[in-house]
């Protein structure tokens, strides 16, 4: 094929044509099987649905042209793949830095596998380049975590400069871009080794699909030991969850663009309220938006969060009054979410208790602003 823009990939889905049917959507082949003809060989190349099938293939294919990558691999949830990913690499040993701001449920599984397999940790913080090198151990350090922009404070990460940084130590940086998305950030062409999504979120789109993907720079060891470990637990995508991410991906281009500029124009206007203090990395008054410039690209993404003062109840209290914002987990999807990540993520969390965070989906910005301003200032 021509070379062609992310945007027209996306939306062919790398012009996926049925060569039997002249379909093009292509069609979920379901069967967990693949027949062998009379010398035994696979009729169609494929064998057994953990290993691949069409659906998933196609997805991969897709998502390692919109990265950059050599290849792809979609999991059954962004924990799997990225479990799958820190499993395939560590040995007992091993030292690893993280951030201390990152999605939760990575930074505990981290903490709870490390104590277990005798790998050291070092959880930092991962806006300050600073910092990483001070983590970084020689020979020793093997992996780098980084997630930018990250839960729930939207903290950005140098990835040139940390890559370089990983690099020089011997170690591997994979990168958390789900909140960034291909639209925005492109983690390997910064030097990154691995990219990790939680395409639960705006790869799919809707907010009916679990699902998660790996891509790789190089299809190196590291590489086939995930691609091992996917086959060998089956941590795989279903046919009809891959159909639904690739056809959630076409339209990847016009949803981010749009939640992108939707969630400038609602923080521009949350900031500007009296007592209410905003993170976005399209603000001026992050700390890091000249990163954000730098490093991200045609925009900053969907999400941001407002500190409403006063702690944990008063947050509260915001979000029991909205009534465009779902009050839900999650985020990435054409409906707007709020949630208070101190109350969902329980007593380990470091999500300051006056957050709220905020998902921006596709409704009209004087909706979402009107219905959040009217539960602040509501008695
Ligand atoms: C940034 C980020 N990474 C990873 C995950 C985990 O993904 P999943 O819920 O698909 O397992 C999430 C889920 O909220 C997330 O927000």
């Amino acid at each position: 094929m021509t070379t062609v823009k992310p945007e027209t990939l996306a939306a062919q889905a790398l012009h996926a044509i049925d060569r039997e049917t002249g379909a093009i959507v292509p069609p979920i082949v379901l069967s967990t099987t693949y027949a062998r003809g009379e010398d035994y060989r696979p009729i169609g190349g494929l064998v057994y649905a953990r290993d691949e099938s069409p659906a998933p293939k196609q997805t991969e294919a897709v998502l390692a042209a919109l990265e950059g990558g050599a290849a792809a691999l979609v999991f059954s949830s962004g924990m799997a793949a990225a479990t799958t990913a820190i499993r395939a690499l560590l040995r007992p040993g091993d030292h690893v830095v993280a951030p201390r701001a990152c999605y939760f449920g990575v930074r505990v599984w981290l903490e709870r596998f490390c104590a277990r397999w005798g790998v050291a940790l070092d959880l930092v913080d991962m806006s300050s380049t600073a910092a990483v090198r001070g983590a970084l151990r020689a020979g020793k350090t093997r992996l780098v975590w980084a997630e930018t922009p990250a839960n729930p404070t939207w903290e950005l990460t140098d990835l040139e400069a940390v890559a370089e940084l990983a690099h020089g130590a011997g170690a591997r940086l994979a990168v958390d871009s789900t909140v960034g998305t291909p639209v925005h950030t492109r983690p390997l062409a910064l030097g990154a080794d691995l990219v990790m999504h939680s395409a639960t979120k705006y790869l799919s789109g809707h907010s009916d699909v679990l699902a998660g993907a790996l891509v790789t720079a190089k299809a190196d060891d590291w590489w086939a030991e995930i691609a091992q470990l996917r086959h060998d637990e089956g941590a795989v995508l279903g046919p009809v969850e891959a159909f639904l991410l690739a056809r959630g991906m076409r339209t990847l281009f016009v949803r981010v663009e749009r939640q992108s500029a939707t969630a400038l124009a609602l923080a521009e206007r949350l900031a500007a309220l009296p007592g209410i203090t905003v993170r976005y990395p399209g603000l001026p008054s992050h700390p890091q938006h000249a990163l954000a410039r730098k490093q991200m690209l045609g925009g900053f993404g969907g999400m941001l969060s407002i500190h409403t003062g006063s702690g944990a109840e008063r947050a509260l209290a915001v979000a029991a009054k909205t009534r465009v914002w779902v009050r839900a987990t999650s985020l990435g999807g054409v409906e707007s979410l709020i949630e208070h990540r101190f109350t969902a993520e329980g007593p380990a969390t470091v999500a300051p208790p006056d957050l709220l965070r905020l998902s921006v989906g596709l409704e009209h910005p004087d909706d979402l602003f009107g219905d959040l301003r009217a539960a602040l200032e509501a008695p």
